[in-house]
């Protein structure tokens, strides 16, 4: 029995009613009013473009209109949906993918279609906002571990009974960038027969041998069971996307309220993020120069005692505490030319707050060096 078998008995249920719902591509391009599928022609009764702005919406020198006109299982799924989900499929090694409109909506629309009244959640203290509002909007029970404790995690999943367990963790951890013990998560949601979902918002088109994200560096991908990612970060892009086996993506086609209930992105959208997974899959001298540069400033900073040598990722955080003496420091920064984000509660606890340094492959080894020196000076002179 494996942790996600219950879906074919929901699946079975929706088929024997006639609720289950199927997408329909249709072409990307249409006359006003009319609609095309499989290059069937029909007039068009199913659209909210209702004064008929978003057929008239084209991009310079592009035959396509912008607006998609309606949620994904109405008539707003279109081909270049469909190439952007096979092709991140491939991308990811996985077997199905389902697009959102954003990672937001897609962490917040998938915890509620798997979890219920009756199943436990077990989520990291430090998981993103999406993840946390998933939770809160799915009525299982929520259990809170530390973050990164896995003594904790197995203290209390191992205490609580549910009809379903789903473990739910950040890979890399946005604020912190420090990242979760796959190794150990896979294991204990394989004892558990639980359900592990990871977000690799931070971590894809960066880590791993194909960029996939840390699943992949750490060698767990077969251990994990719903990972969202999306293409607003390394991607370049914007929208959301789960990948899992198509019983898991066919379940969410169903019954994931953020993407059931709204509007698809544009096709035009779907082309840019495209592209974006082209580049990082051709194009490994990004990643490879990115994570140079973090070994770099990393290295830099220890040497001042403002990190950890063994910092992992390339959001580099220094702990400072109060606000007043992190925005002190963050206009230092803003002086001397850098902009270094003061992040302060409730993006963190209280008394945390801190600098964030985003780097970028866009970064230079002579930038990285000029903000380790004004930081070193910032910080000998506090
Ligand atoms: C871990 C994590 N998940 C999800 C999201 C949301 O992604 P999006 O910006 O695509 O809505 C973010 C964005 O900051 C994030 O850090």
């Amino acid at each position: 029995m494996q942790p996600l078998d219950w879906i074919d008995d929901e699946l079975d249920v929706l088929k024997a009613t006639d609720a289950l719902r199927t997408i329909r591509t249709r072409d990307v391009s249409y006359r006003p009013g009319f609609i095309s599928i499989a290059g069937q022609e029909l007039t068009n009764f199913s659209s909210n473009d209702y004064l008929g702005i978003a057929a008239e919406l084209k991009r310079d020198g592009s035959d396509q209109q912008w607006g998609s006109g309606a949620s994904p299982l109405i008539t707003g799924y279109t081909s270049a949906h469909k190439t952007l989900e096979k092709c991140f499929c491939k991308f990811k090694a996985s077997e199905s993918a389902m697009l959102f409109s954003s990672g937001f909506a897609a962490n917040m629309g998938t915890i509620p279609a798997i979890v219920s009244n009756g199943d436990a959640v077990f989520s990291d203290a430090r998981n993103h906002a999406s993840i946390i509002d998933g939770c809160r909007l799915s009525n299982a029970d929520v259990f809170v571990y530390r973050h990164n404790d896995i003594d904790h995690l197995t203290e209390l999943i191992t205490s609580v009974q549910a009809r379903r367990k789903l473990i739910v963790t950040d890979t890399l951890f946005s604020m912190d960038g420090d990242v979760a013990n796959l190794s150990s998560l896979s294991q204990i949601a394989d004892d558990q027969g639980a359900m592990l979902m990871i977000d690799e918002a931070h971590a894809t088109g960066v880590y791993g041998k194909n960029a996939r994200g840390l699943a992949e560096e750490a060698d767990v991908e077969s251990g994990v069971h719903i990972t969202v990612s999306t293409f607003s970060k390394a991607l370049g892009s914007v929208g959301g996307v789960v990948t899992g086996t198509s019983q898991l993506i066919n379940w969410l086609r169903n019954k994931a309220r953020s993407y059931v209930y709204s509007t698809s992105m544009p096709n035009g959208v779907c082309e840019m993020s495209l592209a974006g997974v082209e580049i990082v899959q051709s194009d490994s001298n990004r990643r490879t120069h990115l994570l140079a540069l973090r070994d770099r400033l990393v290295s830099r900073l220890a040497t001042d005692r403002l990190i950890e040598e063994n910092h992992p990722s390339h959001i580099v955080p220094i702990r400072i505490g109060a606000n007043d003496k992190t925005l002190s420091l963050s206009q230092q920064l803003f002086k001397a030319g850098f902009l270094v984000a003061a992040i302060r509660p409730p993006t963190v606890p209280d008394g945390e707050a801190m600098l964030r340094i985003g780097l970028t492959a866009s970064h230079s080894v002579e930038q990285i060096d000029a903000l380790a020196d004004v930081l070193s000076i910032a910080r000998s002179q506090a």
